[in-house]
């Protein structure tokens, strides 16, 4: 423990103290939160920049003249430069605000279907994806006789590449592909899968949802034409996410939803679209929540995603090997290169129960499918527990999991 801290260069007793939640008590004992990857907890920067905006700026954005609106207007605007430079796009009107990762599907599946996917077109996405990369696309296809084609996973939980040629035909129109699989953790190899579609001029869409928390995202190195992620899972407020997507994307793609600010000029008779981005920022948009997702980047910056990365890795590493020592205890999801989630099962012991036991012991941890009931098929299981880490946590909360873990084990066998 002292080795990480020392080489990380971090101070996690001055990091945990900026997230007041981290020292509540639950069933009075000290909270271990691990389910970040359901949502993160706020560092205390972000909960004071939402209550400075609504105790000092607030006030609609790009539609007054007044000192508030301008001001908030430019904060705003400096959010989706804060944005920009973190995912190193090359101009800030590729970052659209949207309200999460599953909006910035939907609205792609809802874009591309009005004028680029026809009847009988193709889309692969993977074995892996959460359901928002499956649904989404279905409730577009529906009754238009468009096909998903699946990128099947190995039993390490990693996606067999290899097939990835076989599923690509004259029909595919997009691949749609996680970055990080919730469930199992599993780092896909996004950069490769891009370079094959483009050599046969297929754009790509990555769910970073679970990725831009835990490791640098440059999507002008990865290429992809349209990348997404929600701000609740990096530290920011619920309801504000981001879909980047390439400027020739973006142009030729119609808005998902019509309404105020995203016009140039409307008549009874006809509409034109605002430029970019404001052509998909339909309404008011959630602008505190944007400003908020700055802060929230500024923040993850200040500590350093090189910083995150490693200090993770030697949590999953260390969880890995306690968890694992545990005979009973089954792991799911064994791919080289992990991001820090741990799924598993013990035994015959439902993964509810295990939840229900480690809650009173003040572990917060998920259980259930996670939304990918294809992926649980494919395991032939119906759910898991999982414990998703944060760079908050600690190796002391690891060995709590795993005590917790042995008090289940007693409650049953
Ligand atoms: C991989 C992945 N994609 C998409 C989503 C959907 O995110 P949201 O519910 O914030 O829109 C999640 C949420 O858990 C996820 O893990």
């Amino acid at each position: 423990m002292a080795l990480i801290l020392k080489c990380m260069n971090f101070d996690i007793n001055k990091i945990r103290a900026d997230f007041p939640i981290l020292s509540r008590k639950v069933n009075n004992l000290p909270l271990v939160y691990f389910d970040n990857g359901a949502t993160t907890q706020k560092p205390q920067a972000v909960i004071d920049k939402i209550v400075e905006i609504y105790t000092k700026y607030n006030s609609n954005i790009h539609r007054g003249v007044h000192y508030l609106s301008n001001y908030t207007s430019e904060a705003y605007e400096n959010s989706r430069k804060v944005v920009q430079s973190f995912i190193n796009a090359k101009y800030s009107h590729e970052v659209v605000f949207t309200s999460g990762a599953t909006g910035s599907i939907n609205s792609i599946a809802n874009s591309m279907c009005q004028n680029y996917i026809k009847p009988d077109d193709e889309i692969i996405i993977s074995e892996l994806e959460h359901h928002s990369n499956i649904v989404s696309w279905q409730v577009q296809f529906s009754g238009k006789g468009v096909n998903l084609k699946v990128l099947p996973v190995n039993d390490f939980g990693e996606l067999m590449l290899e097939k990835l040629p076989e599923l690509i035909s004259e029909k595919t129109k997009l691949i749609s592909i996680t970055h990080v699989s919730n469930t199992l953790g599993t780092i896909n190899p996004i950069k490769e899968i891009i370079a094959i579609a483009h050599q046969h001029n297929i754009p790509v869409l990555i769910d970073g949802a679970q990725a831009v928390q835990h490791t640098k995202v440059d999507v002008q190195d990865l290429d992809c034409d349209f990348y997404v992620f929600s701000g609740h899972k990096i530290y920011a407020p619920t309801g504000i996410g981001v879909l980047y997507g390439k400027e020739k994307w973006l142009d030729k793609l119609p808005p998902y939803q019509g309404g105020g600010d995203m016009i140039t000029s409307v008549s009874f008779e006809k509409t034109i679209f605002n430029r970019l981005p404001f052509k998909f920022e339909a309404g008011t948009t959630n602008y505190v929540g944007a400003i908020a997702l700055a802060t929230a980047i500024e923040y993850v910056q200040n500590i350093g995603i090189e910083n995150i990365e490693t200090y993770e890795k030697q949590l999953l590493e260390y969880a890995t090997q306690k968890l694992s020592s545990i005979p009973e205890l089954i792991i799911y999801g064994k791919a080289k290169n992990k991001a820090s989630m741990i799924s598993f099962l013990i035994d015959t012991i439902h993964h509810y129960d295990t939840g229900m036991i480690l809650d009173k012991l003040g572990i917060a941890v998920r259980t259930g499918s996670h939304c990918t009931e294809p992926l649980m098929k494919r395991l032939g299981i119906d759910g898991t527990v999982r414990a998703s880490m944060a760079f908050y946590n600690t190796i002391e909360e690891i060995d709590i999991l795993y005590n917790g873990l042995e008090r289940v084990k007693k409650m049953f066998f």
